[in-house]
């Protein structure tokens, strides 16, 4: 069956990397970018964009209309220490941008759902080591409690209504094509701009910080890999677990110093560090494994190698301009 595929927060950090990938799979006019501000210029050159505020569900639903939608991926939310600032905008636009999306798959209008979720469903009750799929969660940001709400809400969606809706519990993405936005991972991102344009980061999280991160091919492949498996294969309809690699800012320092010998980091703490504290140090994704055959490829190494070639280029091709 041909789908159209609207993706819902295009311009952002995931939505920059899906879109492509999408379009490339799927056929640059049969996916359908969207956000409440422009998308990349490789995205609005590539196939159609529309300047869509996901609040508004006669504006979702005639954009879904027009272009004879199939599936959406909903990317648009706040994410941690953003909402964080903006604790009741941040909890209804992630709520609400959910059920519109839902209730469309309800109604049958649309078949299929990609929301993700996050590390942040864990709070600092939950084991933080290989944090399993199935246990406490206890969040203790706006953020986490929202992510917590929608997985239930879309296993509800699915019990109840036979929503096809799919997610995963991204850590946090590490990627070199756009920037992050207002995450307590974001750091991991920033390090490598700050050292290839000033040699020196100063971190906002203390230098044992162990997060879970993933490079950004890999979560796009996992959100690729969880859409288009087999209906059986998807067997939990809240969030699956997704582990990614584990380390922390003294850790991804070290390797980024194997490229740059005189880079330096420094450390100024803020209130994110209390969110990482309550975040898991690394994740058991062994129920994903086995369910829908995912597998992570990058490890710290080849994920800095890749950032740091990459983000170079960048650089040297935008000081040519
Ligand atoms: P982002 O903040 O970079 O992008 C979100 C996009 O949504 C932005 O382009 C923004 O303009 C858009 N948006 C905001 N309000 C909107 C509205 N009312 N209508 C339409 N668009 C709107 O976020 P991201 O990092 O790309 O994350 C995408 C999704 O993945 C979010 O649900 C986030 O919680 C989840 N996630 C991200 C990470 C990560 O590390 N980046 C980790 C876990 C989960
Ligand atoms: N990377 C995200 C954040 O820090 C986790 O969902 O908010």
């Amino acid at each position: 069956m041909k789908e159209n595929i609207l993706v819902v927060g295009s311009s952002g950090q995931i939505g920059t990397e899906l879109v492509l990938e999408l379009r490339k799979s799927y056929g640059n006019m049969n996916v359908i970018a969207s956000d409440i501000r422009d998308s990349s210029d490789e995205i609005m050159s590539s196939g159609p964009f529309e300047i869509l505020n996901i609040m508004d569900k006669d504006e979702l639903f005639r954009i879904v209309k027009k272009h004879q939608i199939s599936q959406v991926y909903l990317l648009a939310a706040i994410l941690s220490a953003n909402a964080e600032k903006n604790i009741d905008f941040s909890w209804q636009l992630n709520m609400t941008s959910l059920f519109n999306v839902l209730n469309l798959a309800k109604e049958n209008i649309i078949k299929k759902v990609f929301w993700p979720s996050s590390i942040a469903v864990f709070g600092p009750t939950t084991p933080q080591i290989k944090t399993p799929q199935y246990t406490i969660t206890e969040p203790n940001t706006v953020y986490g409690i929202s992510k917590l709400a929608g997985e239930r809400w879309c296993e509800y969606y699915f019990e109840k209504f036979n929503v096809d809706v799919r997610s995963i519990r991204y850590p946090g993405l590490i990627g070199w094509k756009s920037q992050p936005g207002g995450g307590t991972t974001d750091y991991a991102v920033e390090i490598f701009h700050k050292a290839i344009k000033d040699k020196e980061y100063t971190c906002f999280l203390n230098s044992k910080t162990t997060l879970p991160m993933m490079y950004m091919p890999d979560a796009i492949r996992a959100t690729k890999e969880i859409m288009e498996a087999p209906l059986s294969e998807i067997k939990i309809r809240s969030s699956y677990n997704l582990a990614g690699i584990s380390f922390s800012p003294e850790e991804i320092s070290n390797e980024i110093n194997k490229h740059i010998d005189s880079f330096k980091i420094d450390y100024n703490v803020d209130f994110r560090q209390k969110i990482a504290d309550s975040w898991p140090k690394s994740i058991d994704d062994s129920v994903a494994q086995e369910h829908w055959n995912w597998q992570t490829q990058y490890d710290l190494k080849r994920m800095t190698e890749e950032m740091m070639i990459n983000l170079k280029n960048k650089y040297k091709l935008a000081s040519n301009e």
